[in-house]
């Protein structure tokens, strides 16, 4: 908790006279020695219109949708993404252009709290599998040229990352951006990041919003490469600014469904709303829907059914059951602040047929100590504790998870066999 605080005081600190210097790359440094100084230095301060803590947000059509989002310190007038297949050069932007739809003010709970406002461009019809450049523009003032790959139409030739609980360690926090960033780096197949929920520790506070954002720009490659986000919403993220941050209806959109193409689904559900109601109902169709539709049938979501340190969430009762009927091959799971791999597991009870849950949140937040002797993590399955994401990579036959920690080593290599449609 000390040291969670020394990181939160000493990040602000430099995150308020942080200037752009020579950029950090994950490959080239020992992440754990990292200071926190460098790990800002790359950050855009929030000033005037200047286009900051930029984000690509996916949660619907991958292929052929996103939102492009930033903040800005001051209100601004007109706030446009240029974008297109084709750069705009050095000095230029790309041809076509969308005036942002939604633009508000973050919501602010607090006193003495310096505003800063969201800007969010919804883009449709965009070519799948393309790499598509932007620019941010806010009254006149423009970021650098950015991109991002829509997914495929079809196939499986693509990776996800996936990880959770960013909410403390910020020091920590800065070094696993990178370490995603660098994942991207060194294989292109990387398509997206997905993020468990916790974001911050308290959801209502925008200032620890603010600095999560701007640490969220760490993600982004050297060559102006942005990975599209897939949120999912924690128990941390009470309040209406995940929702603002993420460009998310507040009474509708508490959980969706990513196609990534039209083989690969990621399902995010809510664990902060009931899971009866609505949200079965919603559960039930999309999965019937997807099943056997898609190759891949992924569930997301933050606190977990199968857990390494906690006891199990109150939805366990009804989504497992429904994981099972529609055949789920893996669940992503946050909130332990832990690693672990279950054995496959069915109604309850290990199960060759079953269903693999991986964990739980270490994208900086301090780690704890598992429970390494429930049935779920022992022979054949696994937990430990250390910072991490989890790296998926699919192809037709099989589904690749591997635990990527701070240093780039794998903690865990498993491999999951197509099922049979
Ligand atoms: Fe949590």
């Amino acid at each position: 908790m000390k040291n969670n605080r020394a990181n939160w005081i000493i990040a602000s600190l430099v995150l308020s006279v942080m200037s752009m210097a020579s950029a950090v790359a994950a490959n080239d440094v020992d992440l754990a020695k990292l200071d926190v100084k460098s790990l800002v230095a790359k950050m855009t301060p929030l000033k005037g219109t200047t286009p900051a803590q930029w984000r690509v947000i996916w949660t619907e059509d991958a292929s052929r949708e996103a939102t492009i989002s930033w903040s800005t310190a001051e209100l601004g007038k007109k706030h446009v993404v240029y974008y297109g297949t084709k750069s705009g050069g050095k000095e230029g932007k790309p041809a076509l252009s969308q005036e942002c739809q939604s633009n508000g003010i973050y919501t602010i709970t607090q006193p003495k709290i310096t505003p800063a406002y969201y800007h969010h461009a919804r883009i449709k019809g965009l070519k799948p599998n393309t790499r598509y450049y932007f620019v941010l523009e806010s009254d006149g003032e423009r970021s650098r040229e950015f991109y991002f790959r829509t997914a495929p139409a079809e196939g499986t030739d693509f990776t996800l990352i996936h990880g959770g609980d960013s909410r403390s360690g910020h020091a920590n926090r800065c070094r696993m951006n990178l370490r995603i960033a660098e994942q991207a780096n060194s294989d292109s197949k990387v398509i997206a990041f997905a993020h468990g929920g916790d974001y911050i520790v308290t959801g209502s506070k925008w200032e620890q919003w603010r600095l999560w954002l701007s640490q969220h720009e760490l993600t982004t490659q050297e060559d102006g490469r942005v990975l599209p986000i897939i949120p999912t919403k924690g128990n941390h993220d009470g309040g209406k600014i995940y929702f603002e941050v993420f460009d998310l209806e507040e009474k509708t959109k508490r959980w969706h469904t990513t196609m990534l193409g039209k083989d690969v689904a990621l399902v995010t559900l809510d664990t902060n709303s009931p899971a009866g109601g609505p949200q079965e109902e919603w559960l039930e169709a999309e999965l019937k829907r997807l099943r056997p539709a898609v190759r891949w049938l992924l569930v997301q979501y933050h606190r977990p059914m199968y857990p390494a340190v906690k006891g199990p969430a109150r939805h366990a009762p009804i989504f497992c059951p429904l994981f099972d009927k529609y055949n789920v091959d893996i669940a992503l799971e946050s909130d332990g602040h832990c690693m672990k791999r279950t054995v496959p597991i069915r109604n309850g009870k290990k199960d060759p047929t079953g269903i693999i849950y991986v964990g739980e949140g270490g994208l900086g937040v301090g780690q704890r100590k598992t429970h390494a002797d429930r049935w779920y993590l022992k022979d054949g399955g696994k937990s430990g504790s250390a910072h991490h994401v989890m790296r998926l990579d699919f192809n037709p036959d099989e589904l690749r998870v591997r635990f990527i920690l701070m240093d780039g080593s794998a903690w865990d290599d498993h491999t999951i066999k197509a099922r049979d449609l």
